[in-house]
């Protein structure tokens, strides 16, 4: 078979871009043999072209994005990152008739549909398997394999930097500053790690995911967000000892005529598929009418697992010639998730006999009481806690008793108020 030549103009060259450059440098002949195409890296935008690079040819390196976007490549590859330069770049390259592919999460989550509607206009392609869970082609997956089923509900864990540092919490029993500092020393945490744990970074990969599942719009804002940072050692040993672990979990589900979006800490049973996804880890567990359940699991980020996803994308778009569907619908109506649900709630108080006051608040907005307990602080530097396991109530009437709680000051601090999924 006589290979076909794609021409790759590369933006940017560092966890993602260099280990794409080492995979086409790798797997050249492979991908020639299975799938036809002779891929050539033609140009590299950086910005420090004087930064060590091992394996890749200087020779290839420029600061001046028209050298990569104007030299005859057939493709566009943008892993820069972040919104602007990158729209620009992308913008600039499909308007040239040029196909693009990208990881570009944040930009995606902010623009995803008007790149798609230029990119169907130009009749090229935008591949951003990468995107969303690094390794696992969930995008390729909700695209192409799943697409003769009406997505019911997914349901996943987006970010790796939560998954591993509530994986450390839970197993070596350490403080969430321990655990994260870990993170940060093995380069699984940003030096600034609010996007990861506060849980904007999973809200932008569940925006993607949703839009896909349900060929729907949905407004930036329509995911209901909530991090990990107030979690403690004591609430994931309490959570162990009702037989649950806490994972941080994004959800999309059908409800009515709306999608309800959320992405919150939830103690799961520790039998449930997810319960087992460690470390840095990701999965997506998705239902379908017609497959029902399916999980998919894996690395969701680094060098190599990303730049795996970005050359199926690069190979995808080679060997389909054509036009681009974007196969979107209108927006769609968002709700905001109101299942019942028993809620474990945790109030650090200067007094334990906050008890009887918060606990008469809670039933007079109707949620009933499993247990609750008054916890005296063990040490100086401790708290003293009221905890609360309820009956299954809706969490608006969580909310409502949260509100009259803070607004009694019986409350000393941030507390917490987590479901429990069953
Ligand atoms: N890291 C992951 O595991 C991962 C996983 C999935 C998706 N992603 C996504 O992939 C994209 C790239 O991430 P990354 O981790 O590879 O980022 P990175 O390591 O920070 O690399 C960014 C690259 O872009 C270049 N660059 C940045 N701004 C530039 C500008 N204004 N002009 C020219 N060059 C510029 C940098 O040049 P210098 O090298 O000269 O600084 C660097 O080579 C992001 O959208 C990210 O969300 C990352």
């Amino acid at each position: 078979m006589v290979a076909r030549k794609l021409k790759i103009g590369l933006l940017g060259c560092g966890t993602v871009g260099g280990g794409l450059v080492e995979l086409v440098g790798k797997n050249s002949s492979l991908i020639r043999q299975r799938a036809g195409v002779e891929l050539s890296i033609t140009k590299i935008l950086v910005r420090d072209p004087l930064k060590d690079r091992p394996g890749v040819e200087r020779a290839l390196l420029t600061t001046h994005p028209e050298k990569v976007l104007d030299n005859g490549c057939d493709m566009v590859v943008e892993l820069v990152g972040g919104i602007e330069p990158a729209r620009t770049f992308i913008q600039h390259s499909l308007a040239r008739g040029k196909h693009v592919v990208t990881a570009n999460k944040a930009l995606l989550a902010l623009d995803g549909f008007s790149l798609m509607k230029a990119a169907e206009l130009q009749k090229v392609r935008l591949g951003f398997e990468a995107s969303v869970c690094g390794g696992i082609p969930i995008i390729r997956a909700l695209r192409n394999g799943l697409v003769g089923n009406q997505i019911q509900r997914l349901t996943g864990i987006l970010n790796g930097t939560c998954n591993y540092i509530l994986t450390r919490m839970t197993e070596d029993r350490v403080e969430f500053d321990a655990a994260l500092a870990e993170a940060q020393a093995k380069g699984f945490a940003e030096a600034d790690p609010t996007l990861d744990i506060d849980g904007h970074d999973a809200a932008q990969k569940l925006k993607i995911l949703a839009e896909l599942a349900f060929h729907s719009r949905v407004a930036a804002d329509a995911v209901q967000t909530e991090g990990i940072r107030h979690i403690t050692a004591d609430d994931i040993q309490v959570a162990r000892e009702l037989g649950y672990v806490i994972k941080h979990i994004a959800t999309a589900e059908v409800a009515d005529d709306s999608i309800a979006l959320e992405v919150h800490p939830v103690l799961l049973p520790a039998t449930d598929q997810l319960a087992s996804v460690r470390d840095e880890n990701n999965a997506v567990l998705v239902r379908g009418d017609a497959v029902g359940e399916m999980l998919f699991s894996g690395k969701g980020a680094g060098s190599l697992p990303s730049a795996s996803a970005v050359l199926s994308d690069i190979v995808d778009i080679a060997c389909h010639k054509g036009g681009f569907s974007a196969s979107f619908g209108g927006a769609v109506r968002t709700a905001v998730p109101d299942h019942s649900a028993r809620h474990y709630l945790r109030f650090p108080v200067s007094d334990p006999s906050a008890i009887g006051p918060i606990t008469n608040i809670l039933e007079r907005n109707g949620v009933g009481i499993v247990r609750a307990a008054a916890v005296w602080a063990k040490n100086a530097s401790a708290q003293n806690q009221v905890r609360v396991l309820t009956q299954a109530c809706c969490r608006s009437a969580v909310e409502n008793s949260l509100r009259d709680i803070a607004a009694s000051g019986l409350e000393k601090g941030k507390g917490i108020a987590l479901r429990v999924a069953e």
